[in-house]
């Protein structure tokens, strides 16, 4: 027989319980385990004979409780354990710099791995013992979101041999002592919200992980449009001809090399009520004219290169397939108003995504060729491999044309940031320290961090161009080259970019992810609209 393919997304059951059941052979109960030199009433939230062996453990020195360390053990304890989990954690907060760690952070991941090993381990079930803490809402969140991350494969295209597909867990059961009904209430409903985060994150990473080929922007649009129908968002695509017709020459520059048209994809998301309620909130805006919810409009703004050979400013070969994810940026606008038109902020938000294939042809833009822009300016293309910051501008500045108040753009766009930062921070650039301020809050909630970086006048030169308004590259340090550029066309507008080059792809597997793509940036984003400035909501 032979083999069948594409197996299908894992389900995951994720339920609140007191203890876990009495145990199947096939579960496995899951421990956060605090670094070794964690006082013993912090050291996990065990007690009797698990908390014993777990000390145990320690003592002989084989498992440390190291950050994403993962121990498997088959035991048997009076709680009829029969499988232990012991998911290392680290230091616990507190003990390190505060805007470093956070255990909401900790749990997605150690949950996110609990489920990686069960799978593994064909186990049918896991019970993950929530670590004590002050929020357990927040921290039970963190653990649903984990372990639906968790349940992530990118082997769409891998055979599935005698029916064995690799995911065998179904049931998550996170468990809680909290004794007070109506926190578990609140638990229970963050579960709900960290399930919808989760579910919205992997579906970002399932566009970004797809084959070129498989995903071109028709395609990405039709996603696009499937998605917004499913969750009751407003989408509207413009085409090519469209695109041409209304100026958009960096979008249509970038895509004309291609066989496969450009398209802009724009999602919208308006709260039921808001109407009323926005025209009562006008009526009461005060004497300094504040604002109301109901008069903003916040867009974000996703780079969709679906492949980004460079152009006939080639690429190398060496891991040009990461291309395939030069789109993360769209992805991760379009998963942040998945879960949003199911969160039901009240607020206006509108998600553009540009999106082309940057492809070498003989219909391709060349270097020394200049684009005008739907703002007008000009830009010539010095290097047609620096496309993402010409696709941006198009969408920033129809973004604007919406009426947008406040902006926020994704990008997977220098390999410059990369040097810059490393892997474990998204650069962020911006025009308004007030907005700057809240988005990389939101990203700290998140637990996605973020690193301010400058837009200055001072690198002026290299975007200065001596037949056109702007050239699109002029030489390293790029990423704050191309941050000042696309700060050209955003203004006046407060507006964020937020450069995720390195955070958007893990080149390897973790306990926690596999290789590919991350999500990131969906969770800032919903954080940013639906979470509370002040701890719990
Ligand atoms: N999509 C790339 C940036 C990138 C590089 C993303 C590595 C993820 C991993 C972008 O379009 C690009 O090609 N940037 C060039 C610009 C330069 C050649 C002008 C870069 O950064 O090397
Ligand atoms: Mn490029
Ligand atoms: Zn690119």
């Amino acid at each position: 027989m032979p083999p069948t393919r594409n197996r299908n997304p894992q389900k995951l059951n994720i339920t609140l319980a007191h203890a876990p059941a009495k145990s199947d052979a096939r579960d496995i109960t899951a421990l956060c385990v605090f670094g070794a030199h964690a006082r013993d009433a912090e050291l996990c939230s065990a007690k009797g004979p698990l908390l014993e062996a777990v000390r145990a453990i320690l003592s002989a020195g084989e498992f440390k409780g190291d950050e994403d360390e993962s121990l498997l053990l088959h035991t048997s304890t009076q709680d009829g354990a029969q499988r232990l989990l012991l998911l290392g954690m680290g230091q616990r907060e507190g003990e390190r710099n505060a805007h470093e760690r956070d255990d909401t952070r900790g749990v997605r991941r150690a949950a996110a791995a609990a489920v990686r090993r069960a799978n593994e381990a064909k186990a049918r079930g896991v019970a993950f013992i929530l670590p004590a803490c002050e929020d357990p809402a927040r921290i039970a969140r963190a653990a649903a979101e984990g372990a639906h991350l968790g349940s992530y494969a990118n082997d769409f295209y891998q055979s599935v041999v005698d029916g064995e597909d690799g995911s065998t867990l179904v049931e998550f059961v996170i468990i809680s002592d909290v004794q007070d009904e109506s926190v578990r209430a609140r638990m229970n409903e963050e579960i709900g919200r960290g399930r919808i985060v989760g579910e919205s994150i992997n579906w970002a990473r399932s566009l970004a992980d797809e084959p070129g080929a498989s995903l071109p922007p028709r395609e990405f649009a039709r996603r696009a449009a499937e998605m917004a129908a499913e969750f009751g968002l407003v989408v509207e695509t413009l085409g090519a001809e469209e695109i041409r017709a209304r100026g958009m020459g960096g979008l249509w520059g970038v895509g004309q090399g291609s066989d496969e048209p450009p398209a802009l994809i724009v999602v919208r998301y308006e709260p039921e009520e808001l109407s009323e309620e926005a025209e009562a909130a006008r009526v009461n805006s005060d004497a300094n004219g504040n604002a109301s919810v109901g008069d903003e409009l916040f867009a974000f703004v996703g780079k969709g290169i679906t492949f980004d050979t460079g152009g006939i400013s080639i690429k190398p070969a060496k891991n040009m397939e990461e291309m395939k994810a030069d789109m993360a940026g769209g992805a991760a606008a379009l998963g942040a108003l998945r879960a949003i038109a199911q969160l039901k902020p009240r607020r206006r938000i509108v998600a553009i995504v540009p999106t082309a294939e940057n492809m070498p042809s003989g219909k391709s833009i060349k270097p020394g060729d200049v684009v005008r822009t739907l703002a007008g300016y000009t830009i010539e293309v010095v290097d047609t491999d620096a496309e993402g910051r010409l696709v941006l501008v198009d969408g920033i500045t129809y973004a604007k044309s919406l009426g947008a108040t406040r902006i926020v753009d994704l990008a997977t766009l220098t390999g410059s940031i990369i040097v810059a930062l490393g892997d474990h921070r998204t650069g962020l650039f911006s025009n308004d320290d007030a907005w700057a301020a809240q988005v990389t809050r939101a990203s700290e909630r998140a637990g996605e961090p973020v690193w301010r970086m400058p837009v200055s006048d001072d690198y002026e030169k290299k975007i200065e161009s001596d037949i056109a308004d702007f050239k699109n590259y002029g030489g390293r340090p790029d990423a704050t080259g191309a941050a000042l550029l696309l700060s050209k066309f955003a203004a006046p507008t407060p507006w964020v970019h937020l450069d995720i080059a390195a955070t958007a792809w893990l080149e390897e597997p973790t306990t926690y992810s596999p290789a590919g793509a991350t999500g990131t940036g969906v969770r800032t984003l919903v954080e940013l609209v639906c979470g509370s400035e002040h701890g719990a909501r």
